[in-house]
């Protein structure tokens, strides 16, 4: 949560007395004097203290296996969206998906109230890889490594950053592989196959950043992010 809105609602100030708190310089964050009112903070990683008051947040950050069929949407008309997954108990204003999925890609997907810290993951500047278990219907050699190494171009023209295939098993009609992607863009891995002549039949992320898909949690399933995960993404709470 940003700085300034947690001293506004924990200690029920007007913007303008929020503001002097910094300018009296009581406001630190983990011992230091902070002066960025709108630092990303979460007390289950920073001390948060305003003069002798220690405040505290309550963000949830749930890991979601997305199944397949449902939408990356906090509202949908016809489909199930990945916030209906949420049991009512972890349920909580502003929940919303960091990121999307198409409605038949499954697999790891974050979800929290957090809202800078998804707005943070998804800047193209920070990098967040993501990798992809991929099944496409045709062949794929050490050509197709090479070409996704150097940057895919999309049928239409545009460049992709370079990405990394390790190719698990190949036939002709069905290759089994990991992807890496830097980028986001809208149907990225399937564009990157059809632009090497395959389609994608079955589409699965395994790994955001620091966060990894337990191949214990069923589709549709989700669990709180650990301490060790949370601290793993502390870099991008800025
Ligand atoms: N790339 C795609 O084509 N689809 C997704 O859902 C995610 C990445």
């Amino acid at each position: 949560m940003r700085l300034d809105k947690l001293i506004e609602t924990e200690l029920l100030t007007s913007r303008k007395e929020m503001k002097q708190y910094f300018a009296r310089r009581l406001v630190k964050v983990d011992g230091q004097v902070e002066m960025n009112a709108s630092r990303n903070v979460d007390s289950q990683l920073h001390t948060i203290q305003v003069g002798t008051d220690f405040l505290t947040t309550n963000h949830v950050y749930l890991l979601l296996n997305k199944p397949i069929g449902a939408v990356t949407a906090v509202k949908d008309e016809r489909h199930t969206t990945v916030t209906q997954l949420i049991a009512s108990a972890d349920q909580r204003e502003n929940l919303y998906p960091v990121g999307r999925l198409d409605r038949d890609t499954e697999g790891l997907l974050l979800v929290t109230d957090n809202g800078q810290l998804g707005y943070e993951l998804l800047l193209p500047d920070k990098k967040v890889e993501k990798t992809y278990e991929v099944w496409i219907n045709g062949l794929l050699d050490t050509s197709d490594v090479v070409a996704f190494e150097k940057g895919i171009q999309f049928i239409g023209g545009e460049i992709c950053k370079p990405a990394e295939l390790v190719i698990v098993e190949s036939f002709a009609k069905l290759s089994h592989c990991y992807l890496t992607i830097q980028e986001g863009k809208f149907h990225q891995v399937k564009k990157m196959f059809l632009a090497r002549g395959s389609k994608v039949l079955r589409l699965r992320r395994t790994k955001m950043g620091p966060l990894t898909l337990d191949e214990k949690l069923p589709p549709g399933g989700y669990r709180p992010l650990t301490g060790i995960e949370l601290k793993e993404l502390a870099h991008y709470f800025k």
